[in-house]
């Protein structure tokens, strides 16, 4: 299961450094190919050489060495998965606040793998409240979290904040590669974020979506085998996993994307937020202030949604959202029929914790056999597997 991955192995500054050496021994006999990165505080705690003999790659800890710059980048592109192991307090403190100030924190900064670490710490730091919420902080942007052991600790204590054994952190990512990779094979488009729609060269008509939900939606897809374009609208958020990312701005850019996308597509999902209308005409210059009213002259944009659920063959599937702020049941199995999607994701902007631009959504789905899957205000990541399971689901119904 390990055969043939690409692991970055992360090394910080605490004494559980030293089963660092047993963690690359697994992984190599296991077939994985490892790349180490320590810390400048992990090189007091084991040998750079032990390491390079045991990964037989060259060990980096420097964004610079010898004259010659490291490429962060590529290295967080080149892994399958980077694990950080032991993680200590204060490079969990750098994780949660963005920190970049070695050449492991660039790695994990610019890394698009998903990022497993292995905490180890006195029971004190790991129980103390900062700890907690920095854990917490660090999940929410994806990462997982493998669990300390309670033990004998370095501080000669027993208690919680031992790094979990080098065999265990190996099985735990026996699991995670093992992971059910249901939608393998498949290709699937994504929509997500807004549209804005030029004013003039520096205004433009556009909307709150931040892109969260669908960026969520995406990598479950990709997580879970897919091949996956995501059709992008204007937003800064990140998106992990080696997925086709097209950047649009305006509704007609992105119904051209979708439309070249759809036709090798398993599946389609519809989530971004699409301006209804567009200025006509928009200005090729600033449009100066007067004191006379302005009146811009709007058309309809494309249904992209809709045009999809027309040009639907069998085999493929299309979902879409519903954002409602009244009538919401009605409206979004409207849209599902309008739209002859096979499901319609509802988000009530009356529900707290839902909608643009928070961390979590509350969802309805309806299928078009008239059935109604209720689920509770969740992580828009949590939300993004409940929307790829109903969906699975349906394709099987
Ligand atoms: N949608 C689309 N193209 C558009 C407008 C909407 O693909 N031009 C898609 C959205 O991505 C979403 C669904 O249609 O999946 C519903 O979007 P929503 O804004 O809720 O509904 P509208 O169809 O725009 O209708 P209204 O704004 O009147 O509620």
């Amino acid at each position: 299961m390990l055969k043939g991955k690409k692991v970055i192995l992360g090394i910080t500054g605490s004494i559980a450094a030293y089963k660092s050496a047993t963690i690359v021994r697994l992984l190599v006999k296991a077939g994985a190919e490892v790349k180490v990165i320590m810390t400048p505080a992990a090189v007091g705690f084991i040998a750079p050489l032990t390491l390079s003999t045991l990964s037989k790659n060259e060990v980096l800890s420097a964004l610079s060495e010898n004259e010659t710059w490291s490429n962060h980048v590529m290295l967080g592109r080149w892994a399958d998965v980077m694990l950080l192991a032991p993680l200590s307090c204060n490079t969990l403190s750098k994780m949660a606040h963005g920190t970049c100030d070695n050449l492991l924190m660039a790695v994990y900064l610019s890394a698009t793998c998903p990022v497993v670490v292995a905490p180890a710490m006195d029971e004190d730091m790991w129980l103390h409240p900062s700890t907690k919420a920095n854990i917490e902080t660090i999940r929410s942007y994806g990462n997982k979290v493998i669990p300390v052991n309670n033990g004998e600790l370095a501080s000669g204590l027993i208690g919680a904040g031992r790094m979990a054994e080098p065999e265990e952190i190996i099985h735990w990512l026996e699991i995670f590669f093992n992971q059910e990779k249901d939608l393998s094979g498949k290709k699937v488009l994504v929509s997500a974020g807004p549209t804005y729609e030029a004013i003039d060269p520096v205004r433009f008509i556009g909307n709150h979506s931040s892109g969260k939900m669908g960026i969520a939606i995406a990598e479950e897809c990709f997580q879970r085998g897919a091949s996956v374009t995501l059709v992008l609208g204007p937003t800064h958020e990140k998106v992990n996993g080696n997925i086709s990312i097209t950047n649009v701005t305006s509704a007609q850019q992105m119904y051209d994307a979708c439309l070249s996308e759809f036709e090798t597509s398993d599946i389609a999902i519809m989530c971004a937020a699409v301006a209804d209308y567009a200025p006509v005409n928009p200005a090729s210059e600033k449009i100066k202030k007067s004191e006379s009213p302005l009146h811009i002259e709007l058309k309809n944009t494309p249904d992209i949604l809709k045009t999809l659920g027309q040009l639907k063959k069998p085999g493929q599937l299309v979902a879409g959202f519903a954002l409602e702020t009244n009538n919401e049941r009605e409206n979004a199995l409207k849209k599902l029929q309008s739209k002859n999607a096979d499901m319609i994701v509802l988000n009530s902007l009356q529900d707290a914790g839902a909608g643009f631009g928070h961390p979590t959504n509350k969802i309805t789905i309806f299928d078009k056999s008239g059935k109604e899957y209720r689920f509770d205000t969740k992580l828009k990541t949590a939300i993004a597997a409940d929307i790829i399971n109903t969906l699975i689901n349906i394709a099987h119904a």
